[in-house]
C-alpha cells in the first residue's frame, strides 16, 4: 500500500491533475465526505487527509509514504528524514511582510527600533529579520494575521500573499517580499527504499507533468 498525505483545499485540487498523470483517481470528494482515508481507483494507493501543517510530520514518521506540502510549511517544520524530489509548482504564492497603510516601515527599520511582528511563520520571520539585522519581537499566531496591525497587537505581519485581496480589504500594504512559495513533493526516505518501484513511478509521473520532456 502507498499512502499519500494531502491537505484539503487548494493543494488537494491542484494535485488532482498530477495524480491523473500517474493514473490515480481519488474516489471521494474531500469536501463532501467526512472520511479521512480516501480510496483511489488503484487498490494499492490511498490518500489521507491531514492538516497542511501536519503533512511533513506524517511523512517524516512514516504515517504516509509521500505528501504534498508548501515550502512555507517545510521551512517551519524542518526537513529531517524527508526526501524532496520535486518542486510541483502548484499553490504558488509569496510570503511577505505587511504593515498598516501609513505605517512608516522604512523609517522604523532605519531607526533600528524593535519591530513587533505577528506571524504563523516564526522560523521564516526570525531568519529573514536576522539576515537584515532588524531586531524583532515575534508573536506567534495561528490565523487571521491581518488583524494584528489593525488592533495594535503588532507593527507588522509575515504572511502568505496570493492575490493581495486580503491585505487590501484590511488596509494593509506589502513592504517586503521574503520569498516565493510553491508546493513540494516529500517522500519518506525509508519508504523510498522499501517501496522503490511504485514510489518512483509516482515521482516520474508527477515530474512528467511539471517539467514536460
Ligand atoms: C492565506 C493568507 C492570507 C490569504 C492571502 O490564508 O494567510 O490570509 O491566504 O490570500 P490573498 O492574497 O489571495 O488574499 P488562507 O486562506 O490560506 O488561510 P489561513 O488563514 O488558514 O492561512
Amino acid at each position: 500500500m502507498i499512502t499519500l498525505a494531502l491537505s484539503k483545499g487548494r493543494i488537494f485540487d491542484e494535485t488532482l491533475p498530477l495524480l491523473k498523470a500517474a493514473g490515480i483517481e481519488v474516489l471521494d470528494d474531500p469536501e463532501k465526505t467526512r472520511k479521512l482515508i480516501l480510496a483511489t481507483n488503484q487498490p494499492d494507493v490511498r490518500v489521507v487527509l491531514v492538516r497542511a501543517t501536519d503533512v511533513p510530520t506524517y511523512v517524516q514518521y512514516g504515517g504516509a509514504d509521500l505528501g504534498i506540502t508548501g515550502k512555507d510549511t517545510l521551512l517551519e517544520h524542518g526537513s529531517d528524514g524527508l526526501y524532496q524530489p520535486l518542486d510541483l509548482q502548484i499553490a504558488k504564492c509569496r510570503i511577505s511582510v505587511a504593515v498598516r497603510e501609513g505605517f512608516d516601515y522604512a523609517a522604523a527599520v532605519r531607526q533600528g527600533s524593535r519591530l513587533t511582528v505577528a506571524t504563523k511563520y516564526v522560523a521564516i520571520a526570525r531568519d529573514f529579520f536576522a539576515t537584515k539585522g532588524v531586531h524583532v519581537d515575534l508573536i506567534k499566531l495561528y490565523g487571521s494575521m491581518e488583524l494584528a496591525p489593525l488592533t495594535g497587537l503588532a507593527d507588522a505581519i509575515v504572511d502568505l500573499v496570493s492575490t493581495g485581496n486580503t491585505l487590501k480589504a484590511n488596509h494593509l500594504v506589502e513592504v517586503e517580499h521574503i520569498m516565493d512559495i510553491s508546493s513540494r513533493l516529500v517522500v519518506n526516505q525509508a519508504a523510498l527504499k522499501l517501496k522503490q518501484e511504485p514510489i518512483r513511478r509516482i515521482i516520474d509521473a508527477f515530474a512528467s507533468v511539471v517539467e514536460p520532456k
